[in-house]
């Protein structure tokens, strides 16, 4: 395949209140990643519901869901090299207490719930969120 992969990052409620879009979106273009497109969204539930179709049953889903609706979020796609796995690692393990410094959750979250960022889990995780959250963008033939 020519192009490059994709992935979707929701840059979530409490980093826009702490005012740390900024340093998000500095870490991912320094890292040399592509901003390809980019939002400011207020998630409603059903979104919140969609997105985290996997999870709907956990006990703890209902404060995520309050959570993620909490606030404007910024949505983006990312490209670039490896960009699923390399996003996935920078953002660090899901609790802050527990990710590794130098990671974006590692440094600045100290939460299992407000953790910042949400980075797609594979290929087909991201093309399915892309498609969700950017209906707008074109589906790229032979993408998952
Ligand atoms: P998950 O998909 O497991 O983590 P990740 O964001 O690293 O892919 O969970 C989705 C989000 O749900 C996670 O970012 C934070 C929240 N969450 C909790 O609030 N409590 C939990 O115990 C877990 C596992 C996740
Ligand atoms: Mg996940």
């Amino acid at each position: 395949m020519s192009e490059l992969p994709r992935t979707f990052v929701l840059i979530k409620p409490d980093a826009v209140r702490r005012g740390l879009v900024g340093e998000v979106l500095s870490r991912f273009e320094r890292k040399g990643l592509q901003i390809v497109a980019m939002k400011q969204v207020q998630v409603s539930g059903e979104l919140a519901d969609q997105h985290y179709a996997e999870h709907l049953e956990r006990d703890f889903y209902p404060p995520l869901r309050a959570f993620v609706t909490s606030g404007p979020s910024v949505a983006l796609v990312l490209t670039g090299d490896q960009v699923v796995e390399t996003v996935r690692l920078m953002n660090g393990a899901t609790d802050g207490r527990k990710a590794a410094p130098g990671t974006i959750r590692g440094d600045l979250s100290l939460s299992n719930r407000e953790n910042l960022v949400h980075g797609s889990d594979s290929a087909e995780s991201a093309e399915r969120e892309i498609a969700l959250w950017f209906p707008e963008l074109e589906p790229v033939e032979g993408r998952a």
